[in-house]
C-alpha cells in the first residue's frame, strides 16, 4: 500500500506544492492523504484545494498547545496519515504530538543546522555575514530545528544578497531536497546512529 502523507503548513505552501508536483508525476510513490493548516486562510491551503486533495483548517490562536495538536493527531490519524511533514508549519510541536508520529515526522528549515535554527534564518544568516547557507531536511524531535539530519543543501551567500534574494536561491533547494528526503524515508534504506542517519 502506498504510504501517507500528512502535510502541515500555515503560510505560503510553496514546498507543499513541488511535494505535490513529485506525486502527481509519479517520482514520490505516496499519497497526500490531508493538507492540514492552523491558518484558515494559509494560500497552501488555497493550494490543496485547487489540487482537490483533502484538505483542512483548525485555528490554533488562543488555544493552548497540548489540546491543540491532540486535535491535530486526531484529524491525521482519521486520514491514515503514516509520515508527517512539516512545510512552512510555524507552530512548536508539543512532545504527546511527537511521541505519537515518533521517527516519522519531517521538517524543512532554510539554513544549515545547526546554524540560524528559530525564526528568520536567513536574515540570520546575512547579518551573521556567513558565505554559505543553505536548507536541512531533518526528523523533528520536541526541540525546535534539533532532531537527526537527512539531506542538506548549501547555498553562497552573494555580496549583493538581500533576505529576499538569498530566500529565493535556498527555496530552489528546498524544493529538491524535501522531495528526495521523502522518497529516501519512504525507501527505508536509512538507519539513525545517535544524530546520524546513515544510509544502508
Ligand atoms: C520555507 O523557507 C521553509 O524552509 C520554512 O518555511 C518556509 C515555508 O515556505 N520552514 P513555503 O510555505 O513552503 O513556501
Amino acid at each position: 500500500m502506498r504510504a501517507r502523507l500528512g502535510i502541515l503548513l500555515s503560510g505560503r505552501g510553496s514546498n507543499f506544492e513541488a511535494i505535490a508536483r513529485n506525486v502527481l508525476n509519479g517520482k514520490l510513490p505516496c499519497e497526500i492523504a490531508l493538507v492540514f493548516s492552523n491558518k484558515p486562510e494559509a494560500a497552501g491551503l488555497q493550494l490543496a484545494r485547487d489540487l482537490g486533495l483533502p484538505h483542512a483548517a483548525i485555528k490554533s490562536a488562543g488555544v493552548e498547545r497540548t489540546a491543540f495538536d491532540a486535535q491535530v493527531a486526531a484529524l491525521l490519524k482519521e486520514h491514515r496519515v503514516d509520515w508527517v511533514c512539516l512545510a512552512g508549519y510555524m507552530r512548536l510541536l508539543s512532545s504527546t504530538f511527537v511521541s505519537q508520529f515518533a521517527g516519522r515526522i519531517l521538517n524543512i528549515h532554510p539554513s544549515l543546522l545547526p546554524a540560524f535554527p528559530g525564526l528568520d534564518a536567513q536574515y540570520q544568516a546575512l547579518t551573521h555575514g556567513a558565505k554559505l547557507t543553505g536548507c536541512t531536511v531533518h526528523f523533528v524531535d520536541e526541540n525546535l530545528d534539533n532532531g537527526p539530519i537527512l539531506l542538506q543543501a548549501a547555498v553562497p551567500v552573494l555580496d549583493n544578497d538581500t533576505v529576499e534574494s538569498l530566500s529565493g536561491r535556498i527555496l530552489i533547494e528546498e524544493h529538491k531536497i524535501y522531495s528526495e528526503a521523502i522518497a529516501w524515508v519512504l525507501r527505508g534504506d536509512y538507519r539513525i546512529e545517535g544524530r546520524r542517519v546513515l544510509k544502508i
